[in-house]
């Protein structure tokens, strides 16, 4: 949901090509977060000028855009500071108008990028309009860029508003889940960034040593702070004296250094520059001035420290690269014979087949006496839970629920202190998870995460939790991530049932049979050329496709429908089968492509029945199903897979459906990591 990032060099020549190249890279590694439309905002050649490009479309449209603008490319800057989005859009549509950055006047006195939405913005556009002020496009974010200006233009009479104390006075104001950069012509290499339930962070890279510590800083110097609120919320018109802020140390001497920053949403764009980052919290105001970085509290008094530590990021360039694959999403899937491995690495011990979940270990007796287990989760993260609470249900003898993110809200799900809640999310950033995460924190309950992203807001704000390690997962399809929380999911329960010996049976099976899964999961990816010929040759022509199952497989077909509904935009429905004699049969016909799953475990039968039903009605099903089904391979055509334990066959059967959709979507044409109308990470509701 749009990807902000930021450039400040410090001491550091660098020339105008070099930051349109930085801030280019930067928005390309975010694009898979929004990619409608681009812009970027950097200095002019004369003082108190920025140059604003803005473009609909891909990164690759604003870089051409840039490259035949006739500026100065060459022209050095000793210090500069430039600022750039990418954009899925929530308030008008995609033009250059509605583009980011937006600005406050048209000579772009104050220029600002956001990530998130402004909820009052409708009241803050209606009294700024009152006082004069004229807006261009239909988004959000310039009533932020115009507040600033206001701001400016009434509190800074004598001069001495800093850009901290002015930004402090547009935070206040505002509603909402944003991520902020602001830039201003008024303050020229400076930089000032806020959050507030969007992920912003900072990378910090210098060529000396850097000596990190912060310190609090408890009464500063008499710097106006505005209480603002001029507009919407009452106030007391008193300058206030700052006090909490915390100021990095980043060079031992403590003398100015050389440094570059990078601020961005999240850390792919920052590691290929700096893997020393730092991540602001919820009212942070980081404030980046002649090459130093302070960190203040939007309010003074809310008790909440202004330090961060400065973090190392584990992952690696290479992880965010495609490397020899067309598509990110085709390296993911193929990805999954190590990713599985990573997340079970150091925590599965095959020998004596026990799971240790470090994260877990301090809270495993509060959860086994918990009166329920709540999944909650959006979309592919929602499946993964649908895919293992059978096995939880079953290990641990604890009813679980799986809830839809948006729905639990929107019920008012009624939560107790002796409920366990647990959020799944590969993003750890995901609006309507967030938001059910601090409801239950609210209500009391133990609020547990499963994540793809260190420091992200689900992983920090749970109580505790599992990281699942597939790596970073840049396709908009999510894919490596499913398996992955798959996994985490069956190693959780596992652990949790260790108690009960009447399960240790269950458990050496599950166990024995993880160890087996990176070999499997080659054998399914080995079968991909079968796949590409089917999507080719059979299914690319149809307008729909049902997917059918049951018991551990039902959310198999939930899932890859939506694979394919997401990449390929073909129609794609996930049916229990169940429920077919319920309302769906009423589709089949000889017409209609079904993909029925269909693996040996103990609802076979049942799922023969199913078969029949659809035979009956000359439908003509593909079947998924193990390896050596003679009965099956003679007489359908068949996608075999190895078999697996009950509980992990979905991790099998989900494959040649995400490959499925692969091909259906490049033989339409669609651009495959980025498909239209979605962004990978859905920071709004
Ligand atoms: C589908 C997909 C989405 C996400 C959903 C939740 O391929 O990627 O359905 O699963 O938006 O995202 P996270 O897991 O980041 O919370």
């Amino acid at each position: 949901m749009c990807g902000i990032f930021a450039y400040l060099n410090y001491l550091v020549a660098k020339d105008r090509q070099t930051i349109f190249d930085i801030l280019t890279s930067g928005l390309a590694r975010l694009e898979y977060r929004g990619y409608d439309s681009a812009g970027l905002a950097v200095d002019g050649d004369a003082a108190k000028e920025v140059l604003i490009y803005k473009q609909v479309g891909k990164v690759a449209a604003l870089k051409k855009l840039v490259s035949e603008q006739k500026i100065d490319f060459e022209r050095s800057f000793v210090s500069h500071c430039g600022m750039a989005h990418t954009r899925w859009a929530t308030h008008g549509q995609p033009s250059p108008t509605n583009s980011h950055p937006h600005r406050s006047d048209p000579t772009g006195e104050f220029t600002v990028v956001h990530n998130g939405i402004i909820t009052n913005y409708k009241e803050l556009k209606t009294v700024l309009e009152n006082k004069g002020y004229r807006f261009e496009s239909e988004t959000d974010t310039e009533a932020v860029a115009k507040l600033a200006k206001y701001i400016y233009d009434t509190q800074n009479a004598d001069q001495n508003l800093s850009f901290t104390a002015l930004v402090k006075g547009v935070a206040k104001e505002l509603e909402g889940a944003f991520a902020l950069i602001f830039k201003s012509v008024h303050y020229p290499d400076e930089i000032v960034a806020t959050r507030r339930g969007s992920p912003l962070l900072i990378g910090v890279k210098t060529e000396k040593k850097l000596k990190v510590d912060f310190v609090d800083v408890e009464f500063g110097t008499d710097e106006k702070v505005s209480e603002a609120g001029n507009l919407l919320s009452p106030t007391d018109g008193i300058p206030k004296l700052r006090r909490s802020q915390s100021r990095a140390f980043l060079s031992e001497d403590g003398l100015p250094q050389p440094i570059e920053y990078f601020l961005a949403s999240d850390p792919s764009a920052i590691v290929e520059h700096t893997k020393r980052v730092l991540y602001l919290e919820d009212d942070d105001i980081a404030h980046i001035s002649e090459g130093e970085l302070h960190i203040h509290r939007l309010r003074h008094d809310d008790g909440i420290s202004a330090i961060r530590a400065i973090q190392t990021l584990e992952i690696e360039l290479a992880e965010i690269m495609k490397g020899s694959f067309d598509h990110f999403m085709q390296k993911e899937i193929y990805e999954q014979p190590e990713s599985v491995v990573n997340t079970m690495r150091g925590r599965v011990n095959f020998e004596n087949h026990k799971v240790t979940l470090g994260g877990l270990k301090a809270y495993l007796a509060t959860i086994r006496r918990c009166r329920r287990i709540v999944f909650c989760a959006c979309g592919t993260s929602y499946h993964s839970c649908l895919a293992t609470r059978a096995i939880f249900e079953e290990l641990t003898e604890i009813p679980v629920s799986v809830e839809l993110a948006s729905d639990f809200l929107d019920r008012k799900t009624p939560i107790f202190r002796d409920d366990v809640c647990v959020f799944v999310s590969q993003s750890g950033e995901t609006a309507d998870t967030i938001l059910a995460l601090r409801y239950c924190l609210e209500r009391g309950a133990l609020c547990l995460g499963i994540t793809n992203t260190v420091g992200s807001t689900i992983s920090r704000e749970t109580h505790c939790g599992v990281h699942i390690n597939a790596g970073p997962e840049i396709g908009v399809a999510s894919t490596k991530a499913y398996t992955s929380q798959y996994i985490a999911l069956v190693m959780m329960a596992i652990q949790l049932s260790e108690d009960r010996t009447s399960m240790t049976q269950r458990r050496i099976d599950i166990i024995n049979e993880l160890y087996k899964l990176p070999q499997y999961i080659k054998q399914v990816l080995s079968i991909d050329k079968e796949l590409q010929n089917l999507a080719k040759n059979e299914l690319l022509k149809e307008k729909s496709l049902l997917i059918m199952g049951r018991g551990f497989q039902n959310a198999t077909c939930l899932e890859g429908a939506l694979k394919i509904k997401e990449v390929s935009y073909m129609h794609s429905e996930g049916i229990l089968a169940g429920e077919l004699k319920h309302g769906p049969l009423a589709l089949i016909d000889e017409n209609m492509p079904v993909i029925l799953i269909m693996t040996k475990d103990s609802l076979y039968p049942k799922v023969q029945s199913a078969l029949q039903q659809v035979t009956a009605r000359k439908g003509k099903p593909i079947i998924i199903c193990n390896d050596g089904d003679e009965g099956i391979e003679v007489q359908y055509e068949a996608i075999r897979v190895p078999q697996t334990v009950d509980c992990l066959q979905g991790i099998l059967t989900i494959i040649p459906l995400q490959l499925l959709s692969y091909h259906l979507a490049v033989l339409n044409g669609v651009d495959v990591d980025f498909p239209r109308n979605l962004a990978k990470s859905v920071t709004v509701e």
